[in-house]
């Protein structure tokens, strides 16, 4: 399939967005892979109940084996479909985010093929926010199965251009459903045993999760892999990438000095000490804000990938758990491969 293939289908108006849930719909329904916007990341979604079409979404990315996908359900309804077991936890955080940014790890039903959990005995279910997704499922009435919409290990997209940008020839539908609003990936909860426990950070934070659940266990220090998008390196931007806190802009050219990073070939992401835009490969503003950070982060990245940076300097963060999900994206991106 040449990149030509790959149709892109907005949504702007009710009549495109009519028109886009059909052709989405038809495509899944006979098996296809597409593109659809979340309001975490877009998403590469198919039948989650044919496991020939979750097939392609592997091969697709390149994903490994090993590494299960989340399905997204529209209602309670379908969401109880696809698990062996409704606990009353899940219930109370379902009930508490949903629609929105939060996977929950359950006992999988019957229904789900082993291809969609890698084989485990545990499934991980989103009801997403974002009104075009949420419309296709409902039209379709099967999960959707649907990791990020990015070839495995690289940047998640938050726009239908950088769908396109990784993707485009690969699959035959993109649809745009704008910026997604959140921007990183949904928290993922172990909701299977007494205490919830986190797999995944995201910008529904620990302390919201406490104030539901009553307590919140953690992976960290466990030495077991029990969410594979937990590993080290991840969400990379092809650019190496260094986390620095500096005062002025000498001080930051000192700390660069040790990874021959020159300022031409430097991409410069900062929040609140910004360096003058003109000797740098590219100066970019993001919010000191969590939330808009986190909207921004991704397509900054892509931004400073295709400007053709040597390395990306991102200011180091606050402290906080609303700033807890973004800091481990940006330390999951600067990862080395050892
Ligand atoms: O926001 C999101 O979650 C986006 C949008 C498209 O919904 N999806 C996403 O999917 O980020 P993906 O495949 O890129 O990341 C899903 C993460 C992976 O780290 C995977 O290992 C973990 O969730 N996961 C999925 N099912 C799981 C399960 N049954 N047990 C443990 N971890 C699971
Ligand atoms: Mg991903």
């Amino acid at each position: 399939m040449g990149a030509a293939n790959t149709i892109c289908l907005h949504t702007h108006t009710p009549a495109l967005f009519a028109e886009a849930v059909a052709r989405a719909v038809s495509l899944l329904r006979a098996g296809a892979v597409v593109a659809l916007p979340t309001e975490t990341v877009y998403g590469l979604a198919a039948n989650a109940l044919d496991p020939e079409a979750v097939a392609r979404i592997y091969e697709i990315k390149g994903r490994p084996a090993y590494n299960p996908i989340i399905c997204h359900v529209a209602s309670h309804g379908l969401a109880r479909r696809c698990v062996a077991d409704w606990p009353e936890l899940a219930d109370r955080l379902a009930r508490a985010f949903w629609p929105g940014p939060l996977t929950l790890v359950l006992p999988r039903s019957e229904l789900i093929p082993d291809i969609v959990t890698a084989g485990g005995p545990t499934v991980g279910v989103r009801w997403p926010g974002h009104p075009f997704i949420q419309a296709v499922i409902g039209a379709c009435d099967f999960p959707l199965a649907a990791p990020s919409a990015n070839l495995s290990n690289q940047l998640s997209p938050t726009s239908a251009g950088h769908v396109l940008k990784q993707l485009g020839g690969r699959i035959p539908l993109v649809v745009d459903g704008g910026q997604c609003n959140v921007g990183i990936e949904s928290t993922v909860v172990d909701a299977t045993g007494p205490v919830p426990r986190l797999l995944r950070p995201g910008m529904i934070h620990e302390e919201s999760l406490v104030a539901v659940a009553g307590e919140l266990g953690s992976e960290a220090g466990g030495g077991v892999l029990r969410s594979p998008g937990l590993l080290k390196r991840h969400y990379s931007p092809r650019a190496r990438l260094v986390v620095l806190r500096w005062r002025d802009e000498a001080e930051l050219r000192r700390q660069l000095a040790p990874w021959q990073a020159v300022p031409a070939r430097t991409c410069v992401v900062a929040h609140a000490n910004v360096p003058a835009p003109k000797e740098w490969l590219r100066v970019s503003v993001v919010p000191h804000d969590p939330e808009a950070f986190a909207r921004a982060l991704y397509a900054e990245l892509h931004h400073c990938d295709e400007a053709g940076a040597g390395t990306i300097v991102v200011e180091g963060l606050p402290e906080g758990p609303e700033w807890r999900a973004i800091a481990d994206r940006l330390s999951r991106a600067a990862a080395t491969m050892d």
